[in-house]
């Protein structure tokens, strides 16, 4: 699958992630600030073992943007699991592509709902979650190992 957009002077492009991708996307999870990051043992499962959907932007053959997203068995909710975007291609696009290609593709898939947990303090991926009608379901106090709270965010199709 592929999915091309840009923002008028860059482009770049949405494909589905493969086995090749795990140093670049262990790269990119290091270098993007988060609340919790992934280590190379749980991306290998995430993108190998898991039932997922991983998705990755990629512009002049770097990987600059991923996605994952979990599927559950026999339960149509999904959960955005990792969203992340090198802060030199920010507020370009990139994460509204992905998140809007992964929507799609689950929706195709007859999901009912998608869920994700965002961190209390982090406006950014919140204000992205709002504009793609995300809407808070609750709260998770001290939801990460540092103690920060968490947003659980609910989207339905
Ligand atoms: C959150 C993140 C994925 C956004 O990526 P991005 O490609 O810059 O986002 P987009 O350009 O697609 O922006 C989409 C919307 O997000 C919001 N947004 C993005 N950057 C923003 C900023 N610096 N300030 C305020 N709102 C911002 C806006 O609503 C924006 O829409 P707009 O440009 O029409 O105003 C990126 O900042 C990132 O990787 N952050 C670190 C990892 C992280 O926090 N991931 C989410 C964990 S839950």
């Amino acid at each position: 699958m592929r999915k091309g957009a840009s923002d008028g002077s860059v482009k770049w492009h949405i494909r589905s992630a493969t086995k090749d991708d795990l140093d670049s996307l262990l790269d990119l999870e290091q270098i993007c600030y988060k609340e919790e990051t992934f280590h190379r043992k749980q991306l290998k499962y995430l993108l190998l073992k898991a039932r997922s959907i991983v998705l990755v932007a990629q512009i002049s053959g770097n990987i600059v943007g991923s996605i994952i997203v979990l599927l559950r068995e026999r339960i149509l909710n999904a959960r955005i699991y990792s969203l992340n975007v090198h802060p030199e291609h920010r507020r370009r696009g990139i994460a509204g592509s992905l998140m809007d290609t992964a929507l799609d593709i689950l929706e195709e898939k007859g999901y009912d709902n998608v869920t994700l947990e965002v961190g209390i303090n982090n406006r950014i991926a919140q204000d992205l979650y709002r504009s793609k009608d995300f809407i808070v379901d609750k709260e998770l106090p001290h939801y990460y190992k540092n103690g920060d709270d968490a947003l659980h965010l609910m989207r339905k199709f």
